[in-house]
């Protein structure tokens, strides 16, 4: 039997509470979300509780990692759901603030956080105020529940790393563990987003996974023309019916563009179906040719 779920808005509650906790010496783990929880988000939590003796759940979604035209109105609000998926995982902290209270100047006015170069390629460049919105967020969550650790998805696998960077950087006293991506029985990644599929979409949708998997198969059998590994990913991807934004292949810990001698890779794909997009990735077997 699980205990309580704590749900908590206000910025000094959720203080008081980490207090409390800090000074009795528990291990903090934090797992920061935008609801509309699945299993996915689920995995996190139970790593987080594996790790730590005390999990806190964020959810909130983040206005400033949207852009205009983008679904922030229309993005899944499902707090009462949510909130029984967390009771039943055994959370005890959820903290669900407004956005007057994150952002009381102001998104504007709300000073910010970048890491640059990284932010800008990828999803970065098709949604550029993305990732300074993320990082933005992720940080002042991180000075909010002074985390031991926290827990991010390889789903998002662009935003791992540039959280990674964002802790590096700023000498931020907290673990970062990546979950590999859990996914629904045809391969496709589970999204929030998927919601938005309409019967047919969904049907093509797990071919975005198959398209990565192929890739990494042509690469682990020592295929290593990157470029026309891309150019064929791309191809595959319209002709599936997608719209594709990307379909990469990069080094994996920092996602710079890779060469014949790189061999921890990652193959990684936006492509909307419909207005809705989606995005994956899939680490490459490592291959010493
Ligand atoms: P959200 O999309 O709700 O995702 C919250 C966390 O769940 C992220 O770390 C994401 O990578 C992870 N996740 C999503 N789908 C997953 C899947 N199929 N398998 C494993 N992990 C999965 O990512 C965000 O929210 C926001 O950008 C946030 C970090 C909360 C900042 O606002």
């Amino acid at each position: 039997m699980s205990g309580e779920l704590e749900t908590v808005s206000d910025i000094e509650s959720l203080r008081e509470c980490i207090r409390g906790w800090r000074s009795a010496g528990k291990r903090i783990g934090f797992v920061p979300t935008m609801g509309n929880l699945h299993q996915g988000h689920l995995a996190l939590v139970r790593e987080a509780q594996r790790k730590s003796d005390r999990c806190v759940v964020s959810l909130f979604v983040n206005p400033m990692q949207f852009g205009a035209g983008e679904d922030y109105d229309s993005y899944p609000r499902t707090l009462e759901q949510d909130r029984a998926k967390l009771q039943d995982a055994g959370v005890e902290l959820l903290f669900t603030p407004s956005v007057s209270a994150i952002y009381p100047v102001g998104e504007d006015q709300q000073t910010r956080v970048e890491v640059p170069g990284i932010s800008h390629i990828l999803c970065g460049a098709s949604r550029p105020r993305h990732f300074v919105g993320v990082a933005t967020i992720v940080c002042k969550f991180f000075n909010l529940v002074q985390p031991d650790l926290a827990v991010f998805g390889e789903k998002d696998y662009q935003q791992l790393i540039v959280i990674r960077r964002m802790v590096a950087d700023l000498a931020i006293p907290v673990d970062i563990l990546g979950l590999s991506t859990v996914r629904e029985a045809d391969g496709l990644a589970k999204s929030s987003r998927n919601g938005y599929l309409s019967a047919d979409e969904r049907a093509l949708a797990p071919k975005l996974y198959e398209t990565l998997r192929l890739t990494a198969e042509a690469l682990a059998a020592g295929d290593r023309d990157i470029e026309q590994l891309e150019a064929k990913g791309l191809e595959r991807l319209r002709t599936a019916g997608f719209r594709p934004d990307y379909f990469a292949i990069r080094r994996a810990h920092d996602l710079a563009p890779a060469t014949r001698q790189d061999h921890a890779l990652v193959i990684l794909a936006a492509a909307y179906l419909g207005t809705t997009r989606l995005i994956d990735n899939l680490n490459a077997a490592e291959q010493h040719i």
